[in-house]
């Protein structure tokens, strides 16, 4: 994203590959923690409540996951800090209960509804997805969640539907980076209606059988894993139903680099940087990144006819 630390470069990027390897031979351990997630080793990630009755949902990878513990240290979550390790420091101080996520705009039944009753809302499902980072990071996490496209049946979209918007938290008390003007708050989200009823698409309440950790976004939050991972708007307050696309947070921060669709793309770079090769957290070599992060079966066909330079 825009702002970049130099521990967020990874080692193999800023020496010359030799060395690198050379010195990974003498110094194993330290290279290791080079390119580890920022795990704090005092700040043991703790676990939360366990969701019962998860059954078992489709599109799930057999990709190794990524550990639980880079899972819940390694975020982004802005209204946190923008360093990796900022959200699960401070994010104790969100409050994911009592909570309501209001669904309103061009539906004919809108509603809010109390988080407690979205979770029971449909049958909760387990879905290994691959994340990618813009950044050029990425991990694997069974994530626990219901399809999206179940709670747009019951509000009933009109015919003007033709966009979504997904609201974030606004409370700098409970989010207090929120003081801070590194975005434009509350954080905002956007997709397509037929992306947003896409099968893949989820709203998810927990990772690893678990419920959502406040840094990952408790309590409910998005999930497009052919998107990069800034679509995925955490702690989300507000699902709108709106005829124009939103602008989302990060297109009023840097329109020239971030656009309404932000799919994965390897052959579309960033301004800034190449986006064909990413590192998968935890693992030492780079690997390709696939087209629609590898989910080109389910979604090249909402694309159809584009110009995905264009619509980047
Ligand atoms: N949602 C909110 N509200 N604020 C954020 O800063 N960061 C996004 C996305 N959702 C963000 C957000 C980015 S850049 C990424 S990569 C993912 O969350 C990271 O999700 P994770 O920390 O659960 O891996």
């Amino acid at each position: 994203m825009r702002i970049i630390k130099p521990s967020d470069i990874p080692a193999s990027e800023i020496t010359p590959r030799e060395i690198y390897l050379n010195r990974r031979q003498f110094m194993a351990g330290v290279a290791a923690l080079a390119i580890a997630p920022a795990v704090s080793a005092s700040s043991e990630p703790s676990h939360g409540q366990k969701f019962m009755d998860i059954k078992t949902g489709p599109y799930s990878t057999n990709d190794k996951q990524t550990p639980f513990d880079s899972v819940t240290t390694y975020n982004n979550f802005y209204e946190f800090g923008t360093g990796k390790d900022d959200p699960a420091k401070r994010a104790h101080t969100l409050k994911p209960r009592p909570w309501t996520v209001s669904v309103e705009g061009e539906v004919k039944r809108p509603k809010v509804f109390d988080i407690d009753d979205l979770i029971r809302f449909a049958p909760l499902e387990e879905r290994i997805y691959r994340l990618r980072c813009v950044e050029g990071w990425s991990m694997v996490i069974p994530w626990v969640g219901f399809p999206l496209t179940e709670l747009i049946k019951q509000v009933e979209p009109t015919g003007n539907a033709k966009f979504v918007e997904f609201v974030s938290l606004l409370d700098p008390k409970q989010m207090p980076y929120q003081r801070s003007s590194v975005l434009d708050w509350p954080y905002i989200e956007g997709l397509r209606i037929d992306e947003a009823n896409n099968p893949l698409t989820l709203l998810a309440v927990g990772l690893y059988g678990e419920v959502l950790p406040n840094q990952n976004g408790a309590p409910i939050r998005l999930i497009t894993p052919w998107k990069y991972g800034f679509k995925s708007a955490k702690s989300i307050v507000k699902i709108r139903f709106v005829e124009k696309p939103p602008i989302t947070s990060w297109m009023r921060a840097a329109p020239n680099e971030y656009g309404f669709f932000s799919n994965v793309n390897p052959e579309v770079a960033h301004p800034r940087w190449s986006q064909s090769r990413e590192r998968r957290i935890g693992e030492f070599f780079k690997r390709d990144t696939l087209m629609f992060n590898g989910y080109a079966e389910q979604v090249a066909k909402l694309y159809r006819g584009m110009d995905l330079q264009k619509y980047f």
